[in-house]
């Protein structure tokens, strides 16, 4: 993918306030933390135009990134952050939902879990919830920098058995730090929005 051009679009917290272009979409999700903030600036090669944070819950919006004015990327807020009250975490849940099943350029998601531990029941609930609305999912293990090699086989078995990894979505290794893993991820996107 040659980038030409990034714009940090917009950030929504409901659907009056979504782009209103209908260019095709690529969502990420995952826990508070895991890295997607992370991811987006690795793919777009942008030290922190999507802001990250050792401080977990940094994203607190949907924010969409536009990239060659042509398609979109969505960085959707982490969830399973313990230390956000109940009341906030069913309101982010609320917002992360209505986007998910009323989008339509919705192309796909990307579901980052932490390489470096199995997937959290949050995990295996996101990853269910996307697979029931058809949405092509391309499942992500990241941070693995931190893993050892001879654990890698077994880190992506245990992502794949947790999730139950249907046949028809993809597992993906990655590293913010090493890059590893970015080509493949553009590739994986572009298939989804026929680029
Ligand atoms: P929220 O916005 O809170 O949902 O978090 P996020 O998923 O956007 O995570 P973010 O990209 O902000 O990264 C969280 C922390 O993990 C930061 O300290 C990052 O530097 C670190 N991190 C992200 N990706 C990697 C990676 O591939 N390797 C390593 N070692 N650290 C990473
Ligand atoms: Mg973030």
């Amino acid at each position: 993918m040659k980038i030409t051009s990034v714009a940090m679009n917009l950030s929504a917290v409901s659907k009056q306030q979504y782009p209103t272009q209908n260019w095709p979409e690529i969502a990420l999700a995952g826990r508070s933390n895991v890295g997607k903030s992370s991811l987006i600036n690795t793919l777009i090669q942008r030290k922190n135009l999507a802001r990250t944070s050792q401080t977990p819950g940094k994203t607190q919006t949907l924010n969409f990134y536009e990239i060659n004015q042509a398609f979109n990327l969505v960085d959707v807020p982490g969830y399973g952050y313990a230390k956000v009250s109940q009341k906030r975490r069913a309101a982010f849940g609320q917002m992360i939902e209505e986007y998910l099943t009323t989008r339509q350029p919705l192309q796909g998601v990307l579901i980052l879990v932490d390489g470096r531990h199995p997937p959290t029941a949050d995990d295996v609930s996101m990853y269910q919830f996307v697979h029931y609305y058809h949405l092509p999912t391309l499942v992500v293990a990241t941070k693995m920098d931190k893993v050892k090699k001879n654990r890698w086989q077994q880190t992506q078995q245990v992502i794949e058995q947790t999730l139950t990894l249907s046949p028809v979505d993809q597992f993906q290794f990655f590293s913010a730090v090493t890059k590893l893993g970015r080509a493949e991820v553009w590739q994986w996107i572009e298939q989804q929005i026929h680029l």
